[in-house]
């Protein structure tokens, strides 16, 4: 569903050029539950910015179900995010004045749905990620791992194909961070595309595949359904966090 040819994605800061990405190919099947990992300043987000469509490249191809989406207008842009896809922030970006309810129904409201089938979505999807008893709070009156949750119910109340998450778990406790990828496994058994961005070896293995990005380039591209056989061959520089591998190699048990 998702294709990438030789994308690069070059920032100029004055006399320098940034370049964020440099030559991706990558192809995402439908269905498919992808990690993408590297170290800091790799070139995630901006990966991610592309997927998308909150950004185009400076260079190369980029398709949606094969339509070409690198050369599209702002205005054709936002009506493929709003059409096809669901995000998730490590920070929540919720509308501080917002109620959850209404939160989740901005999507909604920008794919052209009805009010009153908005709300019965909105309910629909705060129910599902257990939400039921707070559709009313405003995001301030949440803990992190509930505000999470509401926008977790923002991504999937208008039903996208796919869910894009970037550090979805970044600001969370364990136990929220646990939840929360439980809510992601529960998404892409009902059919759902997912791809996660980490740099969490943890939650890279939950992933079928993983994906590795340093210095705007893939470096790694692996199979990981077979008994997590892929996260184990996952080096440690490939992450450039030594918390995280400390606690990977505890549980391999070396
Ligand atoms: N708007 C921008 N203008 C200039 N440079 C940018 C911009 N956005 C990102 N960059 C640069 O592009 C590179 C990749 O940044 P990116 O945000 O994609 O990294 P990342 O892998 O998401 O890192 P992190 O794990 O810290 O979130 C970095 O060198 C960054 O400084
Ligand atoms: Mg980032």
């Amino acid at each position: 569903m998702i294709r990438l040819h030789e994308v690069t994605k070059v920032y100029q800061m004055g006399d320098t050029e940034v370049r964020a990405l440099d030559g991706v190919d990558l192809h995402i099947k439908p269905h498919e539950f992808v990690a993408i990992i590297g170290p800091s300043g790799s070139g995630k987000s901006t990966l991610m910015n592309i997927i998308g469509c909150l950004d185009v490249p400076t260079s190369g191809q980029y398709w949606i179900d094969g339509v070409e989406i690198s050369k599209m207008s702002d205005n054709d842009l936002a009506d493929i995010r709003n059409q096809k896809l669901g995000f998730i922030f490590q920070q929540y970006n919720l509308l501080p004045k917002l109620s959850a309810i209404e939160n989740v129904e901005l999507p909604l409201i920008y794919k052209g749905i009805g009010i009153s089938e908005r709300s019965k979505l909105a309910k629909e999807a705060l129910r599902r990620v257990g939400l039921a008893e707070k559709i009313y709070n405003k995001p301030s009156e949440l803990s992190g791992g509930q505000q999470q949750r509401v926008s977790i119910a923002r991504a999937l109340s208008s039903h996208p194909q796919l869910i894009l998450a970037d550090e979805p778990t970044g600001a969370l406790d364990s136990k929220s961070g646990i939840e929360i990828m439980q809510m992601l496994h529960d998404l892409h058994e009902e059919g759902n595309t997912i791809i996660i961005i980490t740099h969490d070896l943890n939650i890279a293995k939950q992933a079928e595949r993983i994906v590795t990005i340093r210095d705007g380039k893939i470096v790694g591209d692996m199979d990981n359904r077979d008994d997590m056989a892929g996260a184990e061959n996952v080096k440690s520089s490939d992450i450039g966090d030594n918390e995280n591998l400390k606690s990977v190699d505890t549980e391999a048990g070396n």
